[in-house]
């Protein structure tokens, strides 16, 4: 199976955005990773959906947006609106998820469920029926430059044991702390997109950093 990367850019300039996803469209990532946040689901402000639209026109890639942000359903249509392919939404906010799930579903749009380091399977495994991803946050949410929590290895194991023995079409993408030795551990344990952010950031030539990371794994 492929392994999808999704270069996040928040490790990016955002005087510059235009300038990192020229470079991150001549790459070969399949994906570009938008992290929202709104300063209060996590101590840290980002953007919000007019910034993701001012960039769809720039890009086919699949734009994998990631809200780390409370009242989902009041701002669902605006990132609907904006261009997204995939909305993520976490699982530790206060609203009727399948109400979510399904509004989300209904604009064609794929649907993704996010788990918290200290949120357990047993508490999302009834989501996994109804959602098109999973994203096993790998670091706490809100900040890029984080190390690696080793210790979700065995969630991602258990969650992608769940996934085959149910025989569920769910992506498993992991978040938070990726590089070549991070992301190996986590393809071996069953995922299939990886996250990555200041890894590729801190290099150079960011769209020769890309490829490399794409092509380590596929
Ligand atoms: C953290 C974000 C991640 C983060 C990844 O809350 O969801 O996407 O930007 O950045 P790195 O790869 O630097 O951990
Ligand atoms: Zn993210």
């Amino acid at each position: 199976m492929k392994t999808i990367i999704s270069p996040s850019i928040l490790g990016g300039s955002f005087s510059n955005m235009e300038k990192t996803i020229s470079e991150l469209d001549k790459s070969k990532a399949d994906y570009i990773h938008f992290d929202v946040m709104d300063g209060d689901f996590v101590p840290n402000l980002t953007f919000g959906p007019q910034f993701i639209s001012d960039l769809r026109s720039k890009t086919k890639k699949v734009f994998d947006v990631h809200l780390m942000i409370h009242r989902v359903g009041d701002f669902l249509e605006d990132y609907v609106n904006a261009g997204s392919n995939i909305i993520t939404f976490h699982y530790e906010i206060n609203e009727n998820l399948n109400e979510i799930i399904s509004k989300i579903k209904r604009n064609s749009i794929k649907a993704g469920i996010a788990i918290k380091p200290k949120t357990t399977l047993d508490e999302v495994r009834k989501y996994l029926h109804t959602v098109d991803q999973i994203i096993i946050m790998t670091v706490e949410p809100g900040f890029g430059g984080q190390s690696f929590l080793s210790d979700q290895i065995n969630k991602i194991k258990d969650i992608s044991n769940y996934i085959k023995e149910n025989n569920l079409n769910v992506d498993i993408e992991i978040d938070g702390g990726i590089n070549y030795e991070t992301g190996k551990l986590c393809v071996e344990s069953g995922a299939n997109i990886l996250v990555a952010g200041s890894f590729l950031f801190e290099q150079s030539d960011l769209t020769k950093a890309t490829d490399k990371l794409n092509d380590f794994f596929n």
